[in-house]
């Protein structure tokens, strides 16, 4: 076939691909069996390795890749807030009042159902997807394009042609209960700890490094706000039917609704209807529809003030308390659990209850044998909001708090104004020992392949390694000689040890899991102090001279090197051979010169790689940042910067430099 004559076909099963998509995923209407979708998509495939074509968008990205991804932040264009609650119609009344107050007149309103999954931002410029953000703090959020492009219902290119060049639409993913259920039913029979609800799942899966996972993970996704200029409808209700014509998948259980008695009418039949829905929801969203009468009534600082969340009631039953028991977490802290007659809700059988701490025991007097009422919101684990006192019997016991750590019977302590209860024997308590060993081995820490939280398990049960210092002694044979572990893991946990060596000695920091000492202050400790031994020689007054470093965190600094037993395992991995200093590269070169600056690079250059330059910048004191904003310093510039980007950075203001430019600044 000629190169030419390929595109073509390229292009046109692409498109017919993504047509079936849209069919099967976002109208529920297949046309094609999945054979013969899978062979068009295999011929595809063939196509586009032969003539050398990768396009991000096509149908065959969707299957995602196991190259793992590290996901960049990136700011969002127009902030992601969140919504005001309303638990009664009494406060949608109330909303309704303040809504007419200030427009002075009757409005429609959109009621949408409130999907409980994670939300995300999709931008589209010229009809193709080019960037998927999570929500983060709602400034910033982590970019998950390769991820979200696995999801089959989130169209790569846009169908017809009036879409404006450049917008953004916001929605939410979900993991469908049926999904959610197989894969919790497989963790059951491997005998794993179970995910605890669709949401979380499902915004853990969106975070995964590996996309073909996510692939397999079959998320979904519901959109339901478009934001962008001009935009071809004033409605919201007409928007959301226009962006369904492009492609998107826009919930048909959405209601236009004259006034608040209609939208009460809406309320009430999904407070119950919702349970024959195959994702979750928590509410129904209530917005004004005409997107001017929206900017009329604006923000505040938290939420919209057109529109307004209806949460609907959990779902509760009562039921017999028949113990407490406790768990002991990573970090000490020792969570009480109530153990139930089961009891059905909504949907499923309740056994457990989360009780939280000894405070919340104390409110709800719990005696064992009460009648207690349990309430299920999103959580798997569900919790007990009061007592049915009048079926207490006399004989019935209080339950009061343990007072010895059940897995190391050390005493329990309770440290002013924390409400949890902790067991202080960090070094000595299994539970917290293994969440040390796993931390240490975790993939911001020393990132030991082929360690995690079940190889751990069976180390520390076996006695091959009691606490984190023992993994180095580990031998292969010991290894292979391990249930379920084949000649071809033993050898990669021998060698990600060997390879750990060489992590630098900020993230060797971070893995000994001192207490509020996380990457960013581990990084800063180095960038500082150079060597172990200056920060082991450090008082709390020294330590909070140190940007970024305040008493909580210097205290628990000092404490930590006051242990002999923490000396000692620093002497342990020292002789090892792990990096307890900041490297040459890292020292050398390094000064204030860009301190306070925000510097973004965009555009290819000549002397050095992006990756190079962001070094420099960051050894310099200053702070590479992803994405153009007010407080952005200065753009590196080198060729071929994108026009929008550009645009952006003439309208803000925000001066360029070049790379020669940039090379003077650090001289
Ligand atoms: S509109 C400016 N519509 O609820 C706020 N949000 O607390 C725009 N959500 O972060 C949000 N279903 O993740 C909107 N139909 C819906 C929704 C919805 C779920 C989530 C969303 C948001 C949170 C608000």
């Amino acid at each position: 076939m000629k190169r030419e004559e390929a595109l073509e076909k390229i292009k046109a099963l692409q498109t017919e691909l993504e047509e079936h998509n849209y069919k099967y995923y976002v109208l529920a209407q297949p046309e094609i069996s999945d054979f013969d979708f899978d062979m068009k998509l295999k011929e595809l495939e063939k196509l586009e390795k032969e003539f050398g074509i990768d396009d991000p968008n096509s149908p065959t990205h969707r299957v995602g890749s196991d190259i793992s991804s590290d996901f960049e932040q990136v700011e969002h264009k127009y902030m992601m807030l969140s919504l005001s609650n309303a638990y009664s119609e009494e406060e949608i009344k109330d909303f309704d009042t303040r809504v007419k107050k200030i427009i002075g007149t009757e409005c429609e309103y959109v009621c949408e159902l409130k999907y409980d999954g994670s939300s995300i931002s999709l931008t589209y410029e010229n009809g193709v997807l080019t960037r998927a953000v999570t929500r983060g703090d709602g400034v910033k959020g982590d970019d998950v394009t390769n991820n979200v492009r696995t999801i089959r219902s989130i169209p790569l290119k846009l169908r017809g042609n009036d879409y404006p060049d450049n917008f953004e639409i916001r929605g939410e993913i979900l993991m469908p209960f049926e999904v959610f259920n197989n894969l919790n039913a497989e963790l059951e029979e491997k005998g794993e700890p179970l995910l605890a609800n669709p949401r979380n799942t499902a915004a853990g899966t969106l975070k995964m490094k590996n996309s073909s996972i996510v692939a397999a993970r079959k998320l979904d996704a519901y959109l339901y706000y478009i934001l962008g200029e001009n935009l071809p409808e004033d409605g919201h209700y007409q928007m959301l039917q226009k962006a369904r014509e492009w492609g998107f998948k826009i919930s048909e259980d959405t209601g236009l609704c004259k006034n608040v008695d209609e939208v009460f009418e809406f309320i009430r039949k999904w407070d119950t209807e919702r349970f024959n829905l195959p994702v979750a929801t928590d509410g129904v969203v209530i917005k004004v529809n005409s997107r001017n009468l929206q900017e009329n009534l604006g923000f505040t600082a938290k939420s919209p003030r057109w529109a307004i969340a209806y949460k609907f009631k959990a779902e509760s039953a009562s039921t017999v308390l028949k113990s407490v028991s406790y768990q002991v977490g990573r970090t000490g802290a020792v969570t009480p659990v109530a153990n139930l007659e089961p009891v059905p809700i909504a949907g499923t059988i309740v056994k457990r209850a989360s009780l939280h701490n000894a405070d919340i025991i104390s409110k709800l007097d719990l005696h064992v044998g009460d009648t207690v009422f349990v309430e299920k919101g999103g959580e798997i684990i569900p919790k007990i909001t009061g007592v049915d006192a009048s079926k207490r019997h006399p004989m019935f016991e209080a339950v009061s708090f343990i007072e010895n750590c059940p897995e190391c019977r050390t005493e329990l302590i309770r440290k002013e104004g924390e409400v949890a209860h902790y067991c202080p024997n960090e070094d000595g308590c299994p539970p917290q020992i293994k969440g040390k060993m796993e931390h240490f081995v975790s993939r911001k820490a020393m990132d030991i392949d082929g360690i995690g939280q079940e190889t751990v398990e069976l180390l520390y049960n076996q006695n091959l390694a009691k606490n984190i210092s023992e993994l180095y002694d580990l031998k292969k044979e010991q290894l292979e000689a391990l249930e379920r572990m084949a000649d071809k893991s033993a050898q990669r946990i021998i060698d990600g040890l060997e390879e750990s060596k060489k992590v630098p000695f900020e993230r060797v920091l971070f893995a000994l899991g001192i207490r509020y000492v996380g990457e960013t202050v581990a990084k800063t400790l180095v960038k500082k102090l150079h060597t172990i031994e200056n920060i082991q020689n450090q008082t709390v007054e020294q330590l909070t001279v140190i940007d970024e470093v305040g008493t909580r965190i210097a205290e628990s600094v000092v404490d930590w090197f006051s242990k002999p037993e923490h000396l000692e395992l620093i002497e342990k991995l020292k002789a090892e051979g792990l990096q307890f200093k900041i490297s040459e590269d890292q020292l050398e070169g390094q000064s204030d010169q860009l301190a306070g600056l925000n510097i973004i690079i965009s555009g290819t250059f000549e002397k050095h790689s992006r990756d190079q330059l962001k070094k420099m910048i960051e050894k310099n004191g200053g702070k590479n940042v992803s994405s153009i904003s007010k407080k952005t310093s200065y753009l590196l510039a080198g060729d071929n910067i994108g026009p929008s980007k550009l645009g952006k950075v003439k309208k803000l203001g925000i001066p360029m430099i070049s790379e020669d430019e940039f090379l003077k600044m650090i001289e």
